[in-house]
């Protein structure tokens, strides 16, 4: 084994994961060119797509844990490996975040890779699959696309932002997500839903989109992006000072993001199923 391969700074980590997340896009998008007439044709939509989840995934953590063999992985598709020791590694997978986009052809699904040790995650990387774009962060060492250190937006002001969001798969929550959408929708200057939450992290960390917003994450939806949100100087959160998670999770600019927050907080996003 190669040095880099058993090191385990967030640098060394972030290598392994940039390598084996780029071979697991190559594969989600291929399997896409191949299923095409399957996806247009027949009625197994979600098959191809659970086909495609299952295989990056399978790939992914073959890959990981021939490297690395003691260390555990949370992915979405088969949960978690092994618990892990106090110290240990635990890697954290969505194979296929924008699975929708990747039904339609969208050119806005990702393969999200983060590792975590104690609780932390410390290195994270986003390959849109589609598109071949690349974001990657370590913990205290930046957040960089192509080479350039991403800051985020320099907005100030809610009323000049472009807030992006997502919504759950539940119908009752969607129905609470749009009746917080049809009040903010006036406070801002557009609202985005691109559908994957990796990438929607990504571009608020670069500044194309201003602050991100969505209730009802999965770890997996947001560990690789909201490490690189963080490290792009984003505020990443709760509302009401909890953390980032499951029931809120906002990124904003530190000049954006008391007044994202204030308002979200007023309409209750955080509240509803
Ligand atoms: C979904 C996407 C979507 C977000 C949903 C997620 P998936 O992940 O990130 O943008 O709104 O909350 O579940 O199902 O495509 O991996």
């Amino acid at each position: 084994m190669s040095e880099i391969s058993t090191g385990s700074t967030p640098e060394e980590l972030l290598a392994i994961a940039v390598r084996v997340a780029r071979e697991g896009a190559v594969t989600a998008r291929r399997m896409r060119d191949e299923a095409i007439g399957d996806v247009q044709t027949k009625s197994t939509d979600t098959d191809v797509v659970t086909a495609a989840d299952k295989a990056v995934e399978r790939q992914v953590v073959e890959a990981l844990l021939a490297d690395r063999p003691g260390d555990g992985v949370l992915g979405e598709e088969y949960g978690d490996s092994v618990a892990v020791a106090p110290g240990a590694v635990r890697w954290i997978l969505d194979p296929i975040d924008g699975t929708v986009n990747y039904l339609y052809g969208l050119p806005q699904y990702a393969v999200s890779l983060a590792a975590e040790r104690d609780g932390e995650v410390i290195a994270g990387v986003v390959v849109n699959a589609a598109t071949g774009d690349e974001w990657t962060a370590t913990r205290g060492g930046g957040a960089w696309r192509d080479g350039r250190r991403l800051t985020g937006s320099a907005r100030t002001t809610l009323d000049q932002s472009m807030i992006a969001t997502g919504f759950g798969y539940d119908a009752r929550r969607r129905a609470h997500q749009g009746a917080v959408l049809a009040q903010l929708i006036t406070r801002v200057r557009d609202i985005r839903r691109l559908g994957a939450a990796a990438l929607d992290l990504c571009l608020t960390a670069e500044g194309t989109l201003d602050a991100y917003f969505e209730k009802g994450l999965n770890l997996w939806d947001h560990a690789a992006g909201g490490l690189i949100a963080a490290e792009a100087g984003l505020v990443v959160s709760g509302l009401s000072g909890a953390p980032a998670g499951g029931q809120m999770l906002v990124a904003a600019p530190p000049a954006l993001f008391p007044a994202l927050h204030d308002v979200l907080v007023e309409l209750d996003a955080a509240g509803g199923p």
